[in-house]
């Protein structure tokens, strides 16, 4: 990190900006924002700097800069047209180690000017370190349109409890769910309409009302690891959580963004690896949320498919605990979207189904007919071990030996591979390039289009994945 971001109070500090123009008036008018005392020195000034210094905002120091004006300064920018001028106040600013910035010249900053998202006393600061300003001026915008206004008079209004809910509640976990509930209830949408009255009545309620903890557990699909292709809402509720109960299959880009302090239980789910029973992980979750935990189960892919979302979701309702369920992208979707496979298409696949390798243990087998039926694709989850067998299946009941074929291994993440074979090389070509979990089947005409798609759905839609595919013919 080059730069620490760090918000200072200047209120009343000392701020020295040399130069008299229009580059040195855009700085002024940020630092008397920020309160401070400010100075400008330069031979000349540009009318608004006088009408500020006529109302007392700055002081105006007709000079040429001298290191005498750097006594007693906390920050100085160099805002002058002249590179002599500009270098000689950073030199001697380092020299005393009086932070400065010179306007548009990166390396003589030892500190920046974020761009900023202001909702006051909300304040988001974005910075490139200098490298990109027009991509951190994107990114605000960005911000710009996804943070609502009311933001700002929320913070104010609850800023305004602070001290009664720390007198109210002794533990900081205490303070912490009453403040989750407040942005969860109507408070928010009071304000947000305006209703400020309204809105703080109903925190004095809130604020007297007798707590009672109520946990709640958030079953959310984490799709299949690239980090952007989470909802916004499996963003916000990782963020919301006490606990967070996962999967191996959540990659780690995506368990980063969870909050930082809620507690992480891992409950494995590797095949042959089952470090917790399925039944001790429907137990862990009623448990902690009847403890008053918001606990986030996050789920590689969507939950409810081949993800026994169902089955905790099932033992929630028994038990009466809240919960809701969000859904993720799924292995198939994501793979194939990133291998540049379509899993319909008008010419190759009226249907797709999807299937698991990995049956129950009753040996009970799947409608092997009704899947080597051709203009299909299959989806095939978990069927790595079992690829022999699912070979052997499909060929005995009529699919076509040259049907394509694509293992997608890791897809959607930095690491994906994409092995391209036939029907009837499946299992040996699985062998062969030592494919690893998690991987993807997809049997169908369609795979054959991946030669032909991969790439552009490779640059389109794994822009953050800077490598390209590994192809095995
Ligand atoms: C227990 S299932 C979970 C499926 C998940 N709920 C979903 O909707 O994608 C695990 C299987 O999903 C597939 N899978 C999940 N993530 C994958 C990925 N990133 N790449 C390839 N296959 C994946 C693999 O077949 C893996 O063995």
């Amino acid at each position: 990190m080059q730069y620490l971001p760090i918000f200072t109070k200047l209120d009343n500090k000392p701020v020295l900006i040399v130069g008299g123009g229009d580059v040195a008036l855009r700085k002024c008018r940020a630092l008397i924002k920020a309160r401070a005392h400010i100075t400008l020195v330069a031979p000349l000034f540009c009318d608004e700097l006088k009408a500020h210094a006529d109302k007392g905002e700055v002081v105006l120091v007709t000079d040429y800069f001298t290191a005498e004006h750097l006594k007693g300064k906390m920050l100085v920018i160099a805002a002058t047209d002249n590179d002599t001028v500009n270098n000689q106040v950073f030199e001697l600013a380092n020299e005393r180690n009086i932070f400065v910035n010179v306007v548009d010249d990166q390396p003589k900053c030892t500190f920046i000017f974020p761009s900023i998202v202001d909702r006051d006393p909300i304040t988001i600061a974005i910075s490139s370190a200098g490298t990109a300003p027009v991509l951190a001026r994107r990114l605000r915008e960005k911000l710009e349109t996804l943070i609502p206004q009311h933001i700002g008079p929320l913070a104010k209004l609850v800023g305004s409890f602070r001290e009664h809910v720390k007198a109210r509640f002794k533990h900081f976990a205490d303070r912490r769910q009453f403040w989750e509930s407040v942005f969860d209830s109507s408070v928010v949408s009071k304000v947000q309409a305006g209703d400020t009255l309204g809105a703080t009545e109903q925190l004095h309620d809130m604020l007297n009302a007798k707590p009672e903890p109520e946990g709640e557990v958030y079953v959310v699909g984490a799709g299949p690891g690239d980090p952007e292709l989470l909802t916004l809402k499996a963003l916000q509720l990782m963020q919301q959580a006490d606990v967070v109960v996962y999967d191996y299959l959540v990659s780690d880009e995506i368990m980063d963004l969870v909050r930082r302090d809620a507690d992480l239980v891992c409950v494995g789910k590797r095949l042959g690896n089952h470090s917790v029973k399925q039944e001790d992980t429907n137990q862990m979750l009623v448990d902690l949320a009847k403890q008053g935990k918001k606990v986030c189960r996050i789920k590689g892919g969507d939950p409810f498919i081949y993800g026994r979302g169902g089955e905790e979701v099932q033992v929630l309702a028994a038990n009466q605990v809240r919960y809701q369920i969000v859904p993720g992208i799924t292995a198939a979707a994501g793979c194939s979207a990133y291998a540049g496979i379509p899993l319909t298409h008008r010419d190759h696949a009226q249907a797709i189904q999807f299937v698991t390798g990995h049956c129950k243990k009753d040996g009970q087998e799947l409608d092997w007919p009704s899947l080597a039926k051709p203009n299909q694709t299959l989806a095939i989850y978990m069927g790595v071990i079992k690829s022999p067998h699912i070979q052997a299946q499909l060929l005995k009941y009529g699919r076509a030996g040259s049907t394509p074929v694509a293992i997608v291994e890791n897809g959607t993440r930095k690491e994906q591979r994409v092995v391209r074979t036939q029907l009837s090389q499946l299992a040996e070509q699985i062998e062969a390039h030592k494919v690893v979990s998690p991987a993807l089947l997809i049997i169908g005409e369609v795979a054959a289009l991946h030669e032909q798609l991969a790439w552009f759905g490779q640059t389109a839609q794994v822009s953050s994945f800077a490598q390209p595919l590994t192809d095995v013919a």
